[in-house]
């Protein structure tokens, strides 16, 4: 199939368009590149020997999108364009819900005017919200606690209400939990500008020397080592839940819902631990406060996704920090040589 991939220069859109290529899809790339470098899409194609068409478009720009559509005969879409800061959406709500509602309503209205009606979005386990138990299950009612995950539930509940309104649509909404790692060859990677939000990218920069210390947010938590609880997922396992999730929803039409998780947690220390056991030596941490907003723990029912898609992950906590060390190490500075 031709399958057209928003974001796809970005961290989990360049690992998904490369085990598109690997699986035999053709691969158009959308992106603005607001928070990534056309460097991934160059590195993918050394590693697949394939090369993925390339426009630098924006979403909010419906015109230029039509173009995509009208040079290319698009089978299905993998949506990932979206800005994903959660402590930049608390500040700049209107940014957030303008870039990535408004994105998606002109993705999918184009869509529409091309009879393509097959696709793959981007949710996260944020929708989840602070009231439901661990672990979640995708029947559970949504609520996230915050404008980024609000834009997420609020473009899941305008993709069902497609689905409910036209048979033609088929629509997986994938439910990610806590993407980290690389790919094996250390060539692709997370590359977050300026300072990482993330636990995994910050402990990456304290091991290559561009941070001095781990901050640890929190560590009288109620868990087992008072530090919290995260379902982390390789990215490479969630490339290929994409995969799998395309292959469903090619010939079934209606909404589905997916949580792509491990089923497990790990807490912040462990993940520290099994980083160190990656650098092969001791890095530096501090446990602070509590940042604001973060749950104790959760993690994902994952087995919708066995049952349905018969996908799991497949790779440890290890060799999430073995490759995502590997990809830092190689890249200290990430794309920008
Ligand atoms: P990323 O920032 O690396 O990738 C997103 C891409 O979208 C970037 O390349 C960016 O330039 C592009 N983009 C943003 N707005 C755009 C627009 N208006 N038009 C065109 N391109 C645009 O992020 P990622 O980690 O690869 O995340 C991909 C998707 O997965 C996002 O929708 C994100 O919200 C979702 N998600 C990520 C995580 C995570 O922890 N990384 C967890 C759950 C869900
Ligand atoms: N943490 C630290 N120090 C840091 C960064 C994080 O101790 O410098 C801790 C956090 O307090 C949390 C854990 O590490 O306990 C994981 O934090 P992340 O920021 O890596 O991930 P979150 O679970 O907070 O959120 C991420 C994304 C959300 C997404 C969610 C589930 O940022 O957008 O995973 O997919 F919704």
């Amino acid at each position: 199939m031709k399958i057209l991939v928003t974001g796809g220069t970005g961290y989990i859109g360049s690992h998904t368009v490369l085990s598109l290529q690997e699986a035999g899809h053709d691969v158009v790339v959308v992106d603005n590149l607001a928070n990534s470098s056309e460097e991934s899409l160059r590195r993918v194609a050394e590693l697949s020997g394939k090369t993925a068409a390339f426009h630098q478009v924006d979403l909010l720009d419906e015109q230029a999108l039509d173009g995509v559509f009208r040079e290319h005969a698009i089978d299905a879409v993998i949506h990932f364009a979206g800005l994903k800061a959660v402590g930049e959406s608390v500040k700049e709500p209107l940014k957030y819900y303008y870039n990535n509602i408004v994105g998606t309503l002109n993705l999918i209205r184009v869509m529409d005017g091309h009879n393509v009606r097959r696709i793959v979005f981007s949710s996260s386990a944020t929708v989840y919200g602070e009231h439901n138990p661990i672990p979640y299950v995708e029947k559970m009612e949504i609520g996230a606690n915050n404008p980024y995950g609000r834009t997420k539930e609020q473009i899941e509940d305008i993709l069902s209400d497609l689905g409910s309104a036209d048979d033609r649509w088929h629509i997986a909404l994938l439910r990610y939990f806590n993407p980290v790692g690389a790919h094996p060859s250390g060539r692709i990677g997370e590359d977050p500008q300026g300072i990482p939000n993330n636990l995994v990218p910050f402990i990456a920069q304290v091991a290559v020397g561009r941070r001095e210390k781990l901050m640890v947010f929190g560590g009288d938590y109620d868990t087992p080592d008072g530090t919290c609880l995260r379902d982390y997922i390789h990215v490479t396992d969630l490339a290929d839940g994409h995969v799998a999730a395309l292959n469903h929803v090619a010939d079934k039409a209606g909404v589905f819902r997916w949580n792509l998780g491990s089923g497990t947690g790990s807490s912040v220390l462990e993940v520290l631990h099994s980083f160190e056991k990656a650098v092969g030596r001791e890095l530096p941490y501090e446990i602070t406060g509590r940042r604001a907003g973060d749950l104790p723990a959760f993690w994902a029912d994952a087995s919708a996704a066995l049952a349905d898609l018969g996908w799991s992950t497949t790779k440890t906590l290890d060799e999430m920090c073995q490759d995502h060390w590997r990809w830092q190490k190689n890249n200290p500075n990430g794309y920008t040589a």
